[in-house]
């Protein structure tokens, strides 16, 4: 028998969402992104991949430095507020174990990202979930919750709504640990929750680059929090943990936010139609939309 942990042993592991083999779908499930990213991306990998791809003998920046910069200009803060991250589950993960000792608590709201309880069950962490009231509250909050940390995907995915601030800095005041807002389709929505991170010091905010920017395949993300956060969760990521494409494909996205604007226009035009459709046919598991048409790009 190995000598496995007993955690690790036991746990099932996450299972992402279904994949179809045959080309040509945009997939719904795992909401990729059915638009291509920036051109100026683009051109940053090719530029980064120049002569015969010279430059990716050596190591990448393993500060990421010019990207943090990026998204501590786009948020209005500094750079020691920011971390990127490969991809934002990697942040997910390394917030339980910077925050989560074994047999501590973490907590998230049911329905929405199941991979907070997989990742939690590899720590030893226990999980709890919280359900939501008919107006979109969280069911049976206590008024002091002791839990390390306590996952709000706002919007939420799959029910789409969003927390106001004012009930989010009320959940943070309520947290004796800390709150991540896991803001990965906050492009789709109106609002965010980015300015309270100032306000609350223990608001941590995550984003992905793989919804809104079209990078699901780059595994990009980044969190916002207290430099005291950030310093923790740069003790335990590997230190290499972004490759040279990935850097620059970051920079290069966050510095395009008109591109962004439009990526996220059209997703929202093809949303309303959705919804109105679904609406009116009164079947919102309606088949030929859950696997859409090709987008022949
Ligand atoms: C709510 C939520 N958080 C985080 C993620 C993970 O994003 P990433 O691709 O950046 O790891 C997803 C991906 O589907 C998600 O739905």
């Amino acid at each position: 028998m190995l000598p496995l942990r007993k955690n690790i042993a036991e746990m099932t592991g996450y299972v992402p969402g279904f994949q179809p083999q045959e080309k040509g779908w945009t997939k719904l499930n795992t909401n990729e992104n059915p638009h291509p990213p920036s051109p100026k991306v683009v051109a940053a990998i090719a530029a980064e991949m120049a002569n015969g791809g010279e430059k990716l003998r050596k190591y990448p920046d393993a500060g990421s430095r010019q990207a943090r910069a990026a998204a501590a200009e786009l948020y209005g803060v500094d750079p020691e507020w920011v971390i990127m991250a490969n991809g934002s589950d990697e942040l997910l993960n390394n917030l339980i174990r910077a925050f989560a000792g074994e047999g501590e608590e973490i907590a998230y709201v049911h329905p929405s990202y199941s991979y907070y309880a997989t990742l939690a069950e590899i720590q030893g962490a226990e999980i709890r979930t919280f359900g939501l009231t008919e107006d979109f509250r969280i069911a049976d909050f206590p008024e002091r919750y002791m839990g390390k940390i306590f996952f709000l995907a706002s919007p939420n995915a799959p029910l789409g709504f969003m927390f106001d601030n004012d009930y989010i800095e009320e959940l943070a005041g309520r947290c004796a640990g800390v709150l991540v807002v896991d803001e990965a389709y906050v492009d789709f929505a109106d609002g965010s929750a980015m300015a309270l991170v100032k306000k609350h010091e223990n608001i941590v905010i995550t984003r992905t680059f793989s919804k809104s920017y079209s990078l699901a395949g780059m595994r990009l993300g980044l969190a916002v929090a207290r430099p005291e956060v950030i310093q923790a969760l740069d003790k335990i990521r590997d230190h290499y943990h972004l490759d040279r494409l990935a850097l620059v494909a970051a920079a290069a996205a966050l510095k395009d936010q008109e591109h962004l604007e439009l990526n996220i226009a059209r997703i929202r035009i093809v949303r309303d139609y959705f919804s109105n459709e679904n609406r009116l046919s009164g079947d919102p598991f309606t088949r030929q939309f859950y696997f859409c048409q090709p987008t022949g790009w």
